[in-house]
């Protein structure tokens, strides 16, 4: 079979990616994997038993399209117990991690040309499915409370005078991804206010609102605290019990629903993971919660000693209350993109700041996860980073 002129062109973004990203490395300080250290095995094993034995049979037919039910009971109990949104099961539909919802999302959302919001700096995934899509992404300043109001607004009114009225705005709202900013409650109203003013549906996404490590309390989600059904909201339980689990889920306003309803087929999760995330939360999510924070905040707080060991005051890293990774600023002239290649060689990866732009520039940042490795590893591997950058010239 000859399969050239078969494919599609067009969902391929046309972005770069720097050399050595996709290289296996012993510090792999670049993906937000699930925190190993601090998941039970055994307990996952013998839940999962236990759920297939008592609900089995429900693995016959095919899973209910929004997904299984009792486990979208009980993220709608979390959901009004932590993060302030009162919802219903009915309102809540699993996908495939995080990524699954927001594919899905983009598939009723966005066609070529189409203008969508982002922040300065956001998840290279997303970024890449709107690329693909042909999708006009505009990135909007940021400061240390998220988004700036008068920014977004400035940006509105530009678009509204070339009749652009964008398609929506994404949001990662809390620990964001890559910078790990949560944005404030004021700022929270502010940017509802305007999304409602304009006509901007949000996406909020808080895939990492499961990890909190300490600091103050998280504010509500904006789901919560909007009655106009501006805000659909994303996340997923795959950082927090297994990345290879692919179990995430959206909640959607109704006319968001019934739009989906007509084009999500066949492309529901695996019941069977569904049913083993279900049960290990039910039986055990408060105590492994408390498990991941120990163990997040270890690793934190080894990475940032060690960046303070290694690194001059030239550069600056954010201290996180939460998340599973810090970003850290160069001195102007710095290229971490450039410089990815020799790193990976010495066994270091990190992601450079210009991934999470639509043009790639920026690369005086760049982000590093800490979730993977252990505290002697992170040691180690931060060590080997600054010894790179600095005979680099970078620092
Ligand atoms: C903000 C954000 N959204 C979505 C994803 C994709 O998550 P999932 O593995 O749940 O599909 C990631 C993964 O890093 C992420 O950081």
């Amino acid at each position: 079979m000859n399969y050239e002129n078969k494919f599609t062109t067009h969902k391929i973004p046309e972005v770069s990616f720097p050399d050595g990203l996709r290289d296996e490395t012993k510090y792999t300080f670049s993906i937000t994997y699930t925190d190993q250290h601090s998941m039970d095995y055994a307990k996952f094993a013998e839940t999962t038993k236990d759920i297939i034995l008592k609900d089995g049979n429900s693995l016959a037919p095919y899973p209910d399209p929004q997904g299984y039910l009792e486990l979208r009971n009980l993220i709608s109990e979390r959901l009004s117990n932590l993060r302030g949104i009162q919802t219903n099961p009915d309102s809540i539909i699993l996908t495939g991690g995080a990524g699954g919802a927001i594919s899905t999302l983009l598939d009723i959302f966005i066609e070529p040309n189409d203008t969508v919001l982002i922040e300065e700096f956001s998840y290279l995934g997303t970024l890449a499915m709107l690329l693909s899509r042909q999708a006009n992404v505009v990135h909007i300043d940021c400061d240390d409370e998220g988004i700036i109001p008068e920014s977004l607004e400035e940006n509105l009114e530009d678009l509204k005078s070339k009749n652009i009225t964008p398609k929506f705005m994404y949001l990662i709202s809390v620990f964001q991804n890559p910078t790990g900013i949560t944005i404030s409650l004021k700022r929270r109203k502010e940017i509802l206010e305007i999304a409602q003013k304009y006509n901007v549906p949000i996406i909020e996404n808080e895939s990492y609102a499961d990890f909190i490590i300490d600091g103050d309390p998280l504010p509500p989600a904006m789901y919560g605290m909007d009655d106009t059904n501006s805000v659909m909201y994303i996340s997923a339980y795959t950082k927090f019990l297994g990345c290879g689990l692919r179990i995430g889920y959206a909640v959607v306003p109704e006319p968001v629903k019934e739009q989906l309803a007509k084009v999500k087929f066949g492309t529901s999760p695996s019941q069977l993971a569904t049913m083993s995330v279900y049960n290990y939360l039910d039986k055990h999510g408060y105590e492994h919660g408390l498990e991941v924070e120990k163990s997040l905040m270890q690793k934190r707080d080894a990475m940032l000693s060690a960046l303070k060991e290694n690194f001059p005051d030239t550069c600056e890293w954010t201290k996180p209350n939460g998340g599973m990774m810090l970003w850290m600023k160069l001195p102007e002239h710095a290229d971490s993109w450039e410089t990815l290649r020799k790193a990976v060689d010495r066994g270091v990866k990190y992601n450079p700041g210009g991934l999470f732009r639509a043009n790639r520039d920026k690369n005086n940042y760049l982000r590093l996860t800490y979730s993977y490795n252990t505290p002697n590893e992170i040691h180690e591997g931060i060590k080997i980073l600054a010894d790179v950058f600095e005979k680099e010239k970078l620092i």
